[in-house]
């Protein structure tokens, strides 16, 4: 039966010529199915949803559309396309050939970095398997379960490294892939953030946007790795990737959209009494939800990352079209700091400030995102704007985590944090009311009152598609 299943894998990688990665993979498939099962959508395994499926690299095979039931859901296996006589493009092995195989010196951080990443894949589906009971519309439950079955797909493409190049050892990370749990005590997923709970469709839709592009920049950076098969792969993830930032994106910015016609409607910003979200506590989300995202990208200062850069492991966002000598011996990196209480600049070494540059480059986006919702506000003549907080906001890793400052920066005594924090991050009351407007909507074409419909459906259809079969 596992044999079936197997070659209805779709992939590019010649699973069914290679027979040890094959065995190998069949071991593990069950093992997925049952972590699905298990731990994947609640309450939704049998109904058949409208979903996009890989089934190839190229325009037209990554995107096909139909009904599929999850847990029959075809998790393919895909590399984009080899480069020809494709380089190494930084770090003290910059101009030769880009790896095929796993240097031995490099095996162990190189394991690592996948199953970093990897963990991440499996946590987040964990982490919004309650999310279905409380949909908003079958346009946005599909969209969950979209998101879910490809960070599914995801787990498949850093297992299948794990498989294909590390032996015994990447076997065993392969099962403790599925091993470890979203917010468990014991055996919780390896970074901070996907750790957290995702109770409500706000919280949601601000993960897909914030946390997400953590995503987005970590496979950009390793898709720049002098080893091809992990470049390769995150290459193709980041196809995948802009559809859930896109959720979320478009999530915030229709929850945005509802809120500025409530706020019109009956002429206050508290409309609570109306169902809406207030702007004020979609920013405390907002706050929490960049903070966290923020501490994934690691330590400012990181010998680390560093390590990684030089061994030619994993690159800074657009490698290649960064100008300057791609080995940073002597260049240095604007970098804030803590100094006696104080936010200053400093400028370190750019090889340990790779963390921070990375950083940047993601705030950057993040802003052109938050600008967005910012004109969909003053569409609407209404006087508010949304901030990104200040970068030393709520941090729990690297310079800032002993201090507390406000979203504008201004430094706090611990005293005066705990006076304040309700102002600035969703207190147990507003996240109860959030909680409160959840009802399930899963007539077509209907949408929950807090929410404004997109402007579209997907892949062409009409927004009163029925995209769950219930
Ligand atoms: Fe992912
Ligand atoms: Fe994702």
């Amino acid at each position: 039966m596992a044999i079936d299943y197997l070659e209805r894998i779709p992939n590019n990688v010649d699973i069914a010529d290679n027979r040890r990665l094959k065995r190998a993979l069949e071991a593990w498939q069950p093992h997925y199915l049952d972590w699905w099962n298990e731990t994947g959508p609640q309450a939704w395994q049998d109904k058949e949803i409208y979903l996009r499926t890989a089934v190839s690299v190229d325009a037209n095979g990554w995107a096909n559309f139909g009904y599929v039931r999850m847990p029959e859901y075809r998790w393919g296996i895909f590399l984009a396309e080899q480069a020809k006589d494709r380089r190494i493009a930084f770090g003290i092995h910059k101009g030769e050939e880009a790896w095929q195989e796993v240097p031995g010196e490099y095996r162990a951080v190189l394991r690592r970095l996948i199953v970093t990443q990897g963990d991440t894949e499996p946590a987040s589906v964990e982490q919004q398997r309650h999310l279905g009971a409380t949909c908003p519309s079958l346009y946005d439950l599909r969209n969950l379960f979209q998101v879910n079955v490809e960070e599914g797909r995801h787990l498949w493409a850093m297992v299948y490294l794990l498989h294909a190049h590390f032996g015994r050892d990447g076997r065993e990370e392969a099962d403790a892939l599925l091993e470890r749990r979203s917010g468990d005590a014991d055996h919780p997923r390896i970074l901070g953030a996907f750790n957290e709970k995702t109770p409500d469709w706000l919280s949601f839709f601000m993960f897909t946007f914030f946390t997400d592009r953590d995503g987005k920049y970590q496979l950009a950076s390793l898709a720049e790795s002098a080893f091809d098969p992990l470049a390769r792969s995150c290459r193709f993830m980041l196809t995948e990737e802009a559809h859930h930032m896109f959720v979320g994106e478009t999530g915030v910015g229709r929850t945005i959209e509802r809120s500025c016609q409530l706020m019109n409607e009956h002429d206050t910003a508290d409309i609570r009494e109306y169902g809406g979200i207030p702007l004020d506590l979609i920013q405390k989300y907002l706050n929490f939800h960049f903070s966290v995202s923020l501490d994934l990208f690691g330590a400012e200062v990181s010998t680390n990352a560093a390590n990684y850069y030089t061994m030619g492991l994993k690159g800074r966002f657009q490698e290649e079209r960064i100008d300057d000598d791609h080995m940073l011996e002597d260049a240095t990196y604007p970098v804030i700091a803590v100094e006696d209480g104080r936010i200053v600049t400093r400028h370190e070494p750019a090889l340990t400030a790779i963390n921070e540059r990375l950083r940047d480059d993601y705030v950057a986006d993040c802003q052109k995102g938050v600008d967005r919702w910012n004109r969909i506000i003053r569409n609407h003549g209404i006087d508010f704007e949304l901030k990104l907080p200040h970068r030393a906001f709520n941090r729990a890793i690297g310079a800032f985590s002993g201090i507390h400052v406000t979203p504008a920066g201004d430094v706090l005594s611990e005293d005066e944090w705990q006076a304040r924090r309700d102002e600035f991050l969703p207190t147990d009351e507003e996240r109860a009311y959030v909680n409160s407007l959840m009802v399930p909507v899963t007539e077509p074409g209907k949408f929950a009152g807090w929410i404004a419909p997109p402007r579209r459906g997907i892949n062409n259809k009409p927004i009163d598609f029925e995209y769950v079969k219930l």
